[in-house]
């Protein structure tokens, strides 16, 4: 059945502007898809406008209250579904030893396969609720339990990326949680592929939940998996890379001692794994050099904040990568980061947004011909000057579709703009998805929330809407602002699951509090 909303919309356009649009119609096909989008319509010619477009019998017309808005879903561009029975533990640990002490143990329980059909249905329920509507997860190492996942993403309707890790140097991972050996990892890799390319298609006739190569971290695989890896990716352009990168001071210092390279982005790099589709999580300790790299190859990074701070992690520059040019999504880090919510990492990435900017006191942005001081021991017009050569558009779309100018983001904080790009669009066009989903345009797929901030929702921390108590015609002093803009900067600090009503997958509710009901 097809679908027309009615109401308030919040659409992202590019990293710097969004549209806030009061009385927008949305028609939804009944396979899922944008049918037609009108921004401006007022009550009386909703009719009228609906009828112009040639309303079918089957059509269902959803008019939202005031204080509801829809907004397109989040993009989760970095999780570990296996990880979430660990959610809220662990904090005293830096990476490394985390890894050993939390997660690996945790990992290997997924070798039962009843435990993971036990588990993986809370785990992806948790993750469609918290408003995620696309989601790039990795799941341990064992080829059953991941089958597991991808089979419960595809029953509930999430579009999703479902990866088994690569892990099989001994020595790097515990005797109880690692391959036997390269071909083991090739073999369970080429299984996984198979059977997530063999689920059904979505309405629209395209895969919803798709592979993704999981190499963990560089550390975890042996060079000659890598080799082969890289090889197999070669093979298959369009199958999309995740993996970690440059997260923790210690994990940079090892890496580069054992691969004997200058840079951590050079050893994905030297196995043909740093490409258009790679999604790097972290990022943290990048250094310039890298970033143009990673510019250079289309590649792009998964910001994790929350997991940042939970685990020491350092605070990553995004506003230097993106004045690099350098695709950038925003990532859970489940466990690492204690919430599946991507409104945590919202929050996280404006405070360390904030934290870098008090730390660069001279405010001086990293700009055409006068860089300021970044106490990085590196000067930052080198990454403008690559910028400009390389310019984004030269790699045929990779980087971000925000134009902007040189030095705009470097040490300055994330606007609501920045943060909704990096939550929405930002996400798609790091998995390579940006022309299904990520904002609202005739032909895309509906992936979108409907959102409450009334107060009947129950979420005390937010000022909601409340028509006993709000609406009396008083007139107020307060500068005029935009209802719907608050609205979404209220929902995006202060909101929860509660004020999720819908989660909507290619026009279809696949989640939120009325599904609950
Ligand atoms: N590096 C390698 N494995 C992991 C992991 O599971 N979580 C995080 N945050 N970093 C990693
Ligand atoms: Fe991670």
């Amino acid at each position: 059945m097809a679908t027309i909303y009615y109401g308030s919309v919040i659409n992202p356009k590019t990293l710097t502007d969004y549209d806030a649009l009061p009385r927008c119609l949305i028609a939804v096909t009944a396979t899922g898809n944008i049918d037609w989008i009108v921004e401006d319509v007022v009550d009386s010619m909703v009719q009228e406008t609906i009828a112009q477009h040639g309303l079918t019998d089957d059509t269902c017309v959803v008019t939202l209250k005031p204080g509801e808005f829809i907004m397109p879903g989040f993009i989760d561009t970095h999780t570990h579904a296996v990880q979430v029975p660990n959610l809220g533990i662990g904090g005293e640990f830096e990476l490394l030893d985390w890894l050993n002490n939390y997660t690996f143990p945790t990992e290997s329980r997924f070798e039962s396969v009843d435990y993971a059909k036990r588990s993986y249905p809370d785990i992806v329920r948790r993750v469609i609720n918290s408003g995620t509507t696309t989601c790039c997860y990795y799941g341990s190492l064992h080829l059953t339990a991941t089958k597991v996942l991808a089979d419960v993403v595809h029953e509930y309707g999430q579009r999703a990326f479902v990866g088994r890790c690569n892990m099989n140097w001994h020595g790097h991972s515990p005797d109880y949680y690692v391959e036997k050996d390269a071909d083991e990892s090739m073999e369970n890799t080429v299984k996984i592929i198979d059977h997530i390319r063999s689920l059904p298609h979505s309405s629209a006739g395209e895969p919803l939940v798709h592979p993704i190569l999981t190499p963990r971290f560089a550390m975890s695989c042996t060079p000659d998996l890598l080799v082969r890896l890289g090889e197999y990716a070669a093979e298959d352009q369009g199958l999309v890379i995740q993996t970690h990168i440059s997260e923790n001071k210690a994990e940079v210092e090892k890496t580069l001692e054992l691969f004997k390279c200058d840079s951590y982005a050079g050893v994905y790099d030297r196995y043909k794994l740093l490409r258009h589709n790679t999604i790097l999580g972290h990022g943290v300790h990048l250094t310039e050099h890298e970033m143009r790299l990673i510019h250079k190859r289309g590649a792009g990074v998964s910001h994790c904040p929350t997991s940042n701070f939970y685990l020491s992690s350092g605070m990553a520059r995004v506003g230097m990568l993106l004045d690099h040019g350098v695709k950038v999504g925003l990532g859970t880090d489940v466990a690492g980061g204690y919430s599946p919510s991507i409104l945590s990492a919202i929050q996280h990435a404006s405070i360390a947004s904030k934290m870098l900017a008090i730390q660069d006191p001279s405010g001086e942005k990293c700009s055409h011909g006068h860089h300021g001081h970044h106490g990085h021991g590196e000067h930052c017009q080198q990454g403008a000057a690559e910028h400009h050569e390389h310019g984004g558009h030269e790699h045929g779309g990779h980087g971000h579709g925000g134009h902007h100018n040189i030095g705009e983001f470097t040490n300055q904080k994330l606007s609501i703009a920045t943060l909704l790009y990096l939550a929405t669009l930002g996400g798609a066009e790091l998995c390579c998805l940006k022309d299904r989903i990520g904002s609202f345009k005739e032909g895309k797929a509906f992936d979108a929330l409907l959102v409450s901030i009334r107060d009947e929702t129950g979420n005390p921390a937010i000022w909601g809407f409340n028509p006993g108590r709000d609406v009396d015609g008083h007139t107020s002093h307060e500068i005029p602002r935009d209802p719907l803009k608050e609205g979404l900067e209220r929902f995006l600090f202060c909101g929860d699951d509660r004020n999720i009503r819908r989660v909507i997958v290619q026009g279809k509710v696949i989640g939120g509090q009325e599904l609950k009901l």
